[in-house]
Formats: C-alpha cells, sequence, structure tokens
C-alpha cells in the first residue's frame, strides 16, 4: 500500500464532503478514483496533499504519517497533484512555467538567469515527453486547454514524484489528446510511478487503471479492478441514482 487514509472527514459548513473515507490505493499502479459529481474526490485530493486539513481521520503515505501537513512536506514526501482548473501562469511561457514548479537551486538560484543549464534541459525533456517542446517559447495563455493540462503535468513531473494525483486529466481534452494522455499515464507507470487518477471518462479510466475506488457522498462504495467495478450494483446505483 502507498497511499492510504483512514476516516478521513470533511465538512463545509453543513455539507459533508469527506464521510470516513478509508482508503488504500496500489503502489505501482495507476489507480482510479471515481464517483458522482460532489462525491467528495478533489477534497479527498485536497486534504491527501495538504491543501486543506481534514476534520478527522489520518492520511499515511508508505508507512509516514502525512495527516495535516504542509503541501511543501508532502510534495517533498513524493506525492505530486495536478487540478481540476489547471493551474498554469498565463502570461509566462511554457518553458518559465515547467522552470517554475520546483525551487531553484543554489544560493543564487532565485535569479532566473542562474538557473543551471542542467534544470532547462530537463524542463524541455519534459516539455519534449509531453509533445508540446514547440510550444516552449509560447505564453501559457496562448496553449489550447489540453496543452495547458500537459503543461502543468510537466511541471509536476518536474519535481519527481514517485506518486503522481491527477484530477480529471481529461476533462475538456480533445480526443486526439486523449488518447495521448492515456498513453503517456501508461508509459509513465511502466516506469514506476503510482497514479491516482480523477476522471470522468469512463472509457478512458477502465482502459489505464489497474485499481478503481469509487466515492459516493464522500464516502468509497466499492473498489476492485476494472472488470468488477464495470459490474458492480453499487457503482451502476450510484451513477444512475437509484
Ligand atoms: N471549499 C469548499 N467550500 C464549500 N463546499 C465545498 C468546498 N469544496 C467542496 N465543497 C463541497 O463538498 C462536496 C464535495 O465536493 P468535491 O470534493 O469538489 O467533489 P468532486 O470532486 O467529487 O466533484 C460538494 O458538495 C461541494 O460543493
Ligand atoms: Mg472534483
Amino acid at each position: 500500500m502507498t497511499l492510504e487514509t483512514t476516516g478521513l472527514s470533511k465538512a463545509f459548513g453543513g455539507v459533508t464532503a469527506l464521510d470516513g473515507a478509508s482508503v488504500s490505493f496500489h503502489q505501482g499502479e495507476v489507480n482510479a478514483l471515481i464517483g458522482p459529481n460532489g462525491s467528495g474526490k478533489t477534497t479527498y485530493f485536497n486534504c491527501v496533499t495538504g491543501m486543506i486539513k481534514p476534520d478527522g481521520g489520518t492520511v499515511s503515505y508508505q508507512g509516514r504519517d502525512l495527516t495535516g501537513k504542509a503541501p511543501h512536506r508532502i510534495a517533498r514526501a513524493g506525492i505530486g497533484r495536478t487540478f481540476q482548473l489547471c493551474r498554469t501562469f498565463p502570461r509566462m511561457t511554457a518553458l518559465e512555467n515547467v522552470l517554475s514548479a520546483v525551487p531553484p537551486t543554489g544560493l543564487i538560484g532565485g535569479l532566473r538567469s542562474a538557473r543551471g543549464r542542467a534544470e532547462i534541459e530537463r524542463a524541455m525533456g519534459w516539455l519534449t515527453r509531453l509533445g508540446i517542446e514547440h510550444l516552449a517559447g509560447s505564453e501559457a495563455r496562448d496553449l489550447s486547454w489540453g496543452q495547458q493540462k500537459l503543461l502543468e503535468l510537466a511541471g509536476v513531473l518536474m519535481a519527481e514524484p514517485e506518486t503522481v494525483l491527477l484530477d480529471e486529466p481529461a476533462g475538456g481534452v480533445n480526443p486526439a489528446l486523449l488518447d495521448r494522455i492515456g498513453v503517456l499515464i501508461r508509459e509513465l507507470n511502466a516506469e514506476g510511478r503510482t497514479f491516482v487518477i480523477v476522471e470522468h471518462n469512463m472509457d478512458l479510466v477502465m482502459s489505464i487503471s489497474d485499481h478503481i475506488v469509487v466515492f459516493d457522498r464522500g464516502r468509497p462504495i466499492a473498489e476492485g479492478p476494472p472488470s468488477q467495478i464495470r459490474t458492480d450494483e453499487r457503482v451502476l446505483g450510484a451513477y444512475l441514482g437509484v
């Protein structure tokens, strides 16, 4: 088990977003977290990555307790994430965006001109890997939505996280890019990265996942391999509202 939560709970005013969610994701696998809108998936990511503090419960990663730790501590423990509504700096170039995703190294690292060649080459390497190297000098705001999602992912990968949480990587992305994202996730996983993916596109989820956890009303109602989840009555019920 790599990422594990027990009894994770979070309420916003009277709204229960997480209702004692005990979940284990599998190391070295592509895990998916699915469920209807409002079932607590993004809140779960926010609690796991320290963006918000849970009201109760625990978060552990590879046996280490990360409950309530600050986001940079959690990033340092090896967890990276993207956001449902993509976070890039619109007026910075794609290359600058990727470089800004990791803290500059060295004493004078605060100066962009002082960035090491190696770091720039590494950033270009990720842009190339994600197929957007030709956009390195373009401002992020001039990229398509799908390209911005790839750019955000390039920034996350710059930190070399062992585990990557993706919040709706295919949301609003055109079909050609969607296939590419699926292939990329499988390739990056084959190189040893663990993924946890929140995604509504069931074709994508079913084709790339090893393990699926289904949320309904802030807690897991089913988990298993795609073959099992596809026919699970509780899952069908949660989605169809019966
Ligand atoms: N910052 C917030 N303030 C108030 N309510 C929130 C906040 N974040 C999430 N919620 C509520 O918590 C519930 C779960 O939301 P969310 O985690 O975004 O679900 P999902 O990602 O599965 O669609 C929803 O009812 C949502 O409106
Ligand atoms: Mg969400």
